[in-house]
């Protein structure tokens, strides 16, 4: 299929993991596709394999400025968007007492503030019938020890997604939410966790899905290509579960 055929798409964080999944799924299909990230060596790395059609533009979301940033550079380079994938975000699991300020302003203006002002900044170069996707997460759903703050940053963009919907519906353009359960992608290192609480918290984590097993990125990228092309037109201001049944069954 080519569904994104001379159209352009920004993934954010789309140097690893499900957001790189997702640009290679929009390239396949034809789109012209824009990735950020913070490493710098990831974002070539993943260009490069994306191909001609492939803009990588490094971006450290979280704050107004960087969002407007991001904004001025997709502006320079003459870029329209059709489709955006909101997709960068950070995992970090503590216990309530050991939750503290850093932690918890590190979660929220990534995942929270840097969607919310992203979006905002982009509203002047999204066309008519723009498809945002916000990626949550199954999190938001379910009571997992340790992750009060991450549940809750994804809970607001589930928010996010109905409250922007109402608003933006007049322009044109829709937002919903791809939540994915677990999923095989570098996140798991990144939790502050040591590597045998690792192993047991994944081995943990596996059990309570019903499918048995972790998901793969590309089984999220389809989702969100799905919820950015017109043929899930009428899906507006809500959420696509894809967790193998785990916050479910
Ligand atoms: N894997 C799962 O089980 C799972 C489940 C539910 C939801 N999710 C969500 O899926 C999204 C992608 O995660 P992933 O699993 O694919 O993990 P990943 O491979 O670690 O990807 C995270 C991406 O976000 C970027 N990122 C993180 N913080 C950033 C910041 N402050 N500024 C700019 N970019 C930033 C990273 O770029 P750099 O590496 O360059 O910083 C990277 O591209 C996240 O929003 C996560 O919450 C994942």
């Amino acid at each position: 299929m080519n569904r994104f055929e001379g159209k352009t798409v920004l993934v954010t964080g789309g140097n690893s993991g499900i957001g790189l999944a997702a640009a290679q799924a929009f390239v396949r299909e034809g789109a012209r596709v824009v990735i950020t990230g913070r490493d710098a060596a990831a974002l070539e790395t993943a260009r490069a394999a994306l191909g001609n059609n492939a803009i990588a533009i490094r971006n450290e979301t979280g704050s107004v400025a960087a969002a407007r940033e991001l904004t001025r550079q997709l502006q320079e380079a003459g870029v329209r968007l059709d489709a955006v994938f909101i997709n960068a975000g950070m995992a970090r699991f503590a216990a309530v007492p050991d939750v503290d300020e850093a932690l918890w302003d590190a979660t929220f203006n990534a995942n929270v503030k840097g969607a919310f002002f992203q979006i905002q900044a982009l509203l002047p170069i999204l066309n008519k019938g723009t498809s945002i996707v916000l990626n949550g997460s199954i999190n938001a759903h379910i009571g997992m020890p340790n992750s009060s703050v991450y549940a809750a940053s994804k809970a607001a963009l589930i928010s996010l997604a109905k409250t922007l919907s109402g608003e933006l519906i007049g322009s044109g353009i829709r937002v919903n939410v791809v939540s994915p359960g677990p999923v095989t992608t570098p996140l798991y290192g990144k939790l502050g966790l040591d590597a045998d609480t690792l192993a047991a918290t994944a081995a943990q984590i596996q059990d309570q899905v019903p499918l048995g097993r972790f998901g793969q990125p590309e089984e999220i990228a389809s989702t969100v290509l799905h919820l950015s092309a017109p043929e899930s037109a009428f899906i507006v201001g809500t959420e696509i579960i894809a967790d193998g049944g785990m916050s479910q069954l």
